[in-house]
């Protein structure tokens, strides 16, 4: 091999991974123009613009500092690089109660208002892109099982939220016996020891911030149709 095929050789193959993943990414995401609800075929009209509540900026930062995104991604593939859809709770819900099939892949949009894009480097766990709203699913079917249960010993009071669950799983992921197997780590310094047996651990502002920031996330608001899995049919004319 003289050392000109080498070089060349070289350049190409680096060159061409350099230039589709970070040169075409750059100039597609670099300057997004807004996406537009379409008439007749949205409900809505104007102009899409994403809906997120709870401590993003500080909670997202905690869950950099802990290195979530090493084990978590946070994006829905688009189908042609890898079909997510079907993984129910992970994209939405395929027959939500009140909105039918909310399914969607990711978009730029997504990452609105966090300093970084955290889509993470593997899936050892599950994708968090809906875990707010896997989580409000798993309160509301815990809290109708316990009622149907216990009948008429059930009082409201022990009533579970998204967010008691979400403390729990992050004090000790192994907490429930059927998930003994679980390898995400706790992290229980981020909460303050019960000063006796028989208290709860008190969370940390740092445990409350990762909280709000898991709960906020949740791809359930309408998107425009061009941006949606299973947009609704355009009416009959
Ligand atoms: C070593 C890899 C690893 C790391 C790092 C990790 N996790 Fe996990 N996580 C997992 C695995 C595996 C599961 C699935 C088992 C389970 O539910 O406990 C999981 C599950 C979860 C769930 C439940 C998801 C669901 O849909 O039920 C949440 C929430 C979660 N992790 C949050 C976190 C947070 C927050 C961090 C950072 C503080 C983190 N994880 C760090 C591996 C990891």
């Amino acid at each position: 091999m003289t050392l000109r095929t080498f070089t060349f050789g070289m350049i190409a193959s680096f060159g061409s991974a350099w230039l589709f993943a970070v040169v075409l990414p750059f100039f597609k995401t670099r300057d997004v123009n807004p996406v537009y609800f379409a008439d007749g075929i949205d409900e809505k009209t104007g102009v899409y613009f994403p809906k997120r509540t709870g401590q993003i900026t500080t909670g997202a930062k905690v869950y950099a500092q802990n290195g979530c995104y090493v084990c978590h991604t946070q994006v829905v593939r688009p189908t042609y690089a890898g079909n997510d859809i079907h993984r129910d709770g992970w994209a939405g819900f395929k027959a939500d109660p009140d909105r039918g099939d909310t399914r969607r892949e990711s978009n730029v949009f997504d990452y609105q208002g966090e300093e970084f894009a955290q889509i993470g480097i593997m899936r050892i766990g599950p994708d968090l892109s809906n875990v707010g709203s896997r989580y409000e699913k798993t309160a509301i079917a815990l809290n109708e099982l316990n009622k149907t249960k216990l009948g008429d010993a059930w009082n409201d009071s022990m009533k579970t939220s998204p967010e008691a669950l979400l403390l729990e799983h992050l004090y000790n992921p192994r907490n429930k016996p059927s998930m003994r197997w679980s390898t995400c780590p706790s992290v229980r310094f981020l909460f303050n020891e019960p000063a006796r047996e028989g208290l709860a651990p008190s969370p940390k502002p740092e445990a409350r911030a990762l909280i709000g920031y898991l709960l906020s996330m949740k791809k359930n608001d309408t998107v425009p149709a061009s941006m949606n899995y299973a947009p609704p049919k355009p009416a009959a004319q």
